[in-house]
Order: C-alpha cells, then sequence, then structure tokens
C-alpha cells in the first residue's frame, strides 16, 4: 500500500469504525481533518509485524518549499520529544527552511508537546495564548501543534475550539509526513489535522539536526506496551517497536567517528528492546555488549522499567569501561499494595531484590527514580513505604510528582480520597528527603577528582564551565574555553545540594574500549 491508499484507508477506517465519535465531532471540520485521533484505538494492541522503511525521501514536488523562510520548534517533556525536534528540524532543513530561536522571525512555528501531566498540557495552551498576537501580525505564519497532546482527542477538540490561531495538528507516528503537512497547511484555510491513532512501523532514513556535537540521542525502540494504569504514554507512541540493532550500532558508529563523546540510548522502557522481535532473542544486554565495543566514552540508556531489567543486562553493565555507572530506575511507589493499583507488575520486595543484585555486580553505582504521590486512595501509610524505599534503596536523586489524572487511562477513573492539600504535603516531605540525599552523597565527591564531559559554559556564570560526571552529576568548575566538548579530571572543591563545584586539573584520555 502506498502512502496515499494507506491515508485513505485510515481516513476511511476512522470514518467508519470504531473512531464513530471523532468523526461526528469533527463533522463540521471534516474536510479539513485528514485522520483525528482516538485514544481507543491507540490501546489496541494487534499482532501485526512491524514494517521497517528505509526509503524515506523529500518528494521533489516539495524541494526549495522552505527556501526564504524560517522555522522555530518549542519542545516541551522528555527527552524522546527532543530526539524527534532535532528529526523535525532535518526535515525541515532538507526543505530549504532556515532555523531561527526567535519565534518573531519564524515563518513556522512548532509546538512538541508533552502530554505525560495536566501542568505539561496547560504550558502548551499557555504558549498558544500568547502566539496569537504573533499570527494577528503575521496571518501568513503557520502555527502547528506536534508531539504527544496532539494524540489526544479532547485537546484536538480544544484546539478546534478555542485556538484558531493554529494550522496544524500531527501525531507523534506523522513526523515523517511534515513536507506533506506544511503543503496542505499552506494551500488550505482550514486547519490541517492528520494524526495516525495506530502506526506499527520504524521509519530508519529520517534526516536529523542534532543539537550539540558532544553528546546524541540513539532511539533504540519506540512506544510501550506497560500500560501503567496512570500514564498517557502507551496511548500517545503506540506499541513498542525496536530498532533493528544493525541500525542502532550503525548509527552509535558514526556518532563516534564524527566525534560525539557520549551516547543515550532512548526509549520509554528499554528494558523491553527486542521483545517485539519473533525472529530473535536479541535483547538489550546484547545491544549494549555491542555498542561498548564501540570506540566512545560514555554510553547511558533510558527510561528503564524494573520489571524487564534482565540478569544477563546486569552483566553486561559490569563490565563498565564506557557503559556509565548511573541507572534511572523508576520505583514509582514504595507500596506493594500501590504497585499492584499502578499495574507496574513487580513488588516492593522484587524491586528490592533487583536494586541488591545491580549492586552486587556494580557496587559504586548510582541510582535514581521517579516516584508519584497521591495515587487515587494512597494511605499515609503507603506514603511512608515509598519514604523508607527511598531511604533503604539510597538513591541519590529523584523526578517526584504528584498524581495527574489523564483522561483515557484506567486510574483517571478511580474515585480518589486524598485531598490535594495533602498530596502538596507528602511531595514536599518527599522532595525534603530526595535532596537531603542528594546533598549527603554529594558530600562524599569533597576534595576527590572526577571525570566531567564539558558541555559549555553554566548557565549561571559565563566564565565557569559546566559538565557532567560519569554517574551524571553536573560539575562547574574553572577551566579553559578549549576544555569544552572534552572529557577533563576536575578536583571538587565545594559540594551542594544539586551540583559540585571544582577546579580543572587535566585533560583526562579515556582507556580504550574493553
Ligand atoms: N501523573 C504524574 N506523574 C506521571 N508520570 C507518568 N504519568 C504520570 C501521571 N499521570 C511520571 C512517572 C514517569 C515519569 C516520566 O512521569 O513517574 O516515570
Ligand atoms: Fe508509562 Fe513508563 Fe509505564 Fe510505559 S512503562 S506506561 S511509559 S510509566
Amino acid at each position: 500500500m502506498n502512502e496515499e491508499q494507506r491515508l485513505e484507508s485510515q481516513k476511511v477506517e476512522n470514518a467508519n469504525s470504531s473512531d464513530k465519535k471523532s468523526a461526528k465531532d469533527y463533522s463540521k471540520y471534516f474536510e479539513s481533518v485528514v485522520t483525528a485521533p482516538s485514544l481507543k484505538d491507540a490501546k489496541q494492541r494487534g499482532k501485526e509485524e512491524v514494517k521497517y522503511h528505509n526509503d524515506f525521501a523529500i518528494p521533489e514536488e516539495f524541494r526549495g518549499m522552505g527556501n526564504g523562510r524560517k522555522f522555530y520548534i518549542r519542545t516541551y517533556g522528555c527527552q524522546m520529544n527532543e530526539h524527534d525536534t532535532e528529526v523535525m528540524a532535518g526535515i525541515f532543513m532538507a526543505l530549504g527552511y532556515e532555523p531561527t530561536d526567535r519565534t518573531e522571525e519564524a515563518h513556522v512555528i512548532l509546538l512538541n508537546t508533552c502530554a505525560i501531566r495536566e501542568n505539561a498540557e496547560n504550558k502548551v495552551f499557555g504558549e498558544l495564548g500568547h502566539l496569537k498576537h504573533l499570527k494577528v501580525e503575521k496571518p501568513d505564519l503557520l502555527i502547528g501543534v506536534c508531539g504527544c497532546m496532539s494524540q489526544e482527542e479532547s485537546v484536538v477538540n480544544k484546539i478546534l475550539k478555542t485556538y484558531n490561531q493554529v494550522d496544524m495538528i500531527f501525531g507523534t507516528h506523522n513526523i515523517h509526513r511534515l513536507p506533506n503537512i506544511l503543503k496542505e497547511a499552506y494551500m488550505s484555510k482550514e486547519m490541517v489535522i492528520e494524526v495516525w491513532s495506530k502506526e506499527g512501523d520504524v521509519i530508519e532514513n529520517l534526516p536529523k539536526v542534532r543539537r550539540g556535537n558532544i553528546k546524541g540521542w540513539v532511539n533504540i525502540m519506540y512506544g510501550c506496551d506497560k500500560f501503567c494504569t496512570y500514564c498517557i504514554v502507551p496511548y500517545t507512541r503506540g506499541k513498542e517497536r525496536s530498532r533493528r540493532k544493525e541500525e542502532i550500532i550503525h548509527e552509535v558508529r558514526q556518532l563516534a567517528a564524527q566525534g560525539y563523546q557520549e551516547i543515550t540510548l532512548l526509549g520509554q522502557n528499554v528494558n523491553a528492546y527486542g521483545k517485539d522481535f519473533d525472529d530473535s532473542s536479541y535483547r538489550l544486554g546484547d545491544l549494549m555488549d555491542e555498542l561498548r565495543m564501540i570506540d566512545i566514552p560514555r554510553i547511558r540508556f533510558t527510561t528503564s522499567h524494573p520489571r524487564d531489567f534482565d540478569d544477563h543486562l546486569i552483566e553486561v553493565l559490569a563490565k563498565g569501561g564506557n557503559l556509565m555507572n548511573h541507572i534511572h530506575l523508576p520505583v514509582q511507589s514504595g507500596s506493594t499494595e500501590v504497585l499492584k493499583i499502578m499495574a507496574r507488575k513487580y513488588t516492593r520486595e522484587q524491586y528490592l531484590e533487583l536494586v541488591r543484585k545491580i549492586r552486587v555486580a556494580i557496587p559504586d553505582v548510582a541510582l535514581t527514580t521517579d516516584i508519584i504521590v497521591g495515587y487515587p486512595n494512597e494511605t499515609e501509610e503507603q506514603f511512608e513505604e515509598t519514604m523508607s524505599l527511598y531511604q533503604e534503596v539510597g538513591f541519590e536523586a529523584a523526578y517526584t510528582y504528584i498524581y495527574s489524572p489523564r483522561e483515557g487511562t484506567p486510574a483517571a477513573k478511580m474515585e480518589d480520597n486524598v485531598p490535594l492539600e495533602v498530596k502538596k504535603e507528602r511531595l514536599q516531605r518527599l522532595n525534603a528527603l530526595v535532596n537531603e540525599s542528594s546533598a549527603d552523597a554529594l558530600k562524599k565527591y569533597q576534595d576527590q577528582i572526577v571525570e566531567v564531559l564539558v558541555e559549555g559554559a553554566s548557565k549561571n556564570n559565563p566564565d565557569v564551565l559546566a559538565g557532567y560526571t560519569n554517574k551524571s552529576k553536573l560539575v562547574n568548575f574553572v577551566g579553559p574555553k578549549t576544555a569544552i566538548g572534552k572529557i577533563v579530571k576536575v578536583k571538587i572543591t565545594q559540594t551542594k545540594t544539586w551540583s559540585l563545584n571544582g577546579d580543572m586539573i587535566e585533560e583526562f584520555e579515556p582507556a580504550g574500549v574493553n
């Protein structure tokens, strides 16, 4: 099936089948709606095979579309979105557009959105409000909404009703269609909406313009099949699809050859890498074991799910070398009862056992985590179990959140007897513990020498350099600008809650690969 036939069939499917509601809701705009999102469709997990495409090309008719025009992309949310922005920037550049970091100068503005919590969404609606005046001043300006929010029908409805300054909405599975969507938006007076809810494909050769040349992201898989009861990601990012190992290894080799010092393997649940391969039992441990042979100083991965963190992966990570000794392992709660309602599929004890195994294999590992407080009906005792787990594991840092109901997820339908004030108070108590633990972990670095990959000037002081250690600790230090992009040795002179200060002592030559 070619692109057009496929689009046509999706259009029919959406209008006729499970997406009747969206078709009805959008009827008065229907001409402009190519495909509208449906969370119900997005939830389906079929057995169809993943198709791999290696034939992306900008069609002749679109070449030069961006000549004399500038694009601006604002990115919200996780690294996956940051990386998608790099791909969209690549497509824009291939079309002849130039980048700008000023909205006033842009001919196209895209908001690459995040749907993980309500406040992330509110920021986007706020920004759309701000952009309205630009559209009034420059009627030819195109404003687009993409990323996870565009996969939600409630968001698309709200934009249709309230934000007529928006010209195009496209989904996370439609990024490669950006040239067609732009063309359509230039030609149509209506809002162009193209959001596929189900996508089983992996598109390999999309162009990319990476931000910076020191650290690079490499997707290893897309989507998530875990369906934790609070989480919108399996709906907005589709089913788990792993990239072929050859493509990943090739991309990492290329980055190494270009002088990148660090790569982070990306996926919503990287530990499920390979589970969708019918024809092989190749998993994340096997991939890491091959990647560590590549001559690149640092390799990281994010984000892990404890459930799929297998012994072979631990064994491979224990080989060290360019595999960094920092693991981000979201636990979400310390209470087995809450974990069950979250559908995390592990208990407190199983999580602690995993931590024990990791520490035996990698004694010098830094563990960090994600925690949600105030889950529906969370009791004081259950919250206290999260506090005690935090101490028992000895996490060095955490991202902490108040639970935010996401329409369409099972948790959003749960009754909740925990008042917001109580949730806020729990978050404060947890954050106090997180800060104290981070400060304690950092105190151990006083007068120590650490290896820092220097990223550039510090955010707060242009005369000071900043970078991260192997264990992802931020270090601000005095040193020459020539150190940027290199791994250097820094002596720590002061420790704070979230960062270290120090003085550079020498450049560091990382040992060869293992
Ligand atoms: N409410 C609050 N936090 C959430 N997260 C995911 N969904 C929600 C939600 N509905 C958090 C989890 C996850 C991190 C990326 O965001 O902790 O690990
Ligand atoms: Fe969301 Fe992560 Fe759970 Fe997947 S594993 S549903 S991305 S929290």
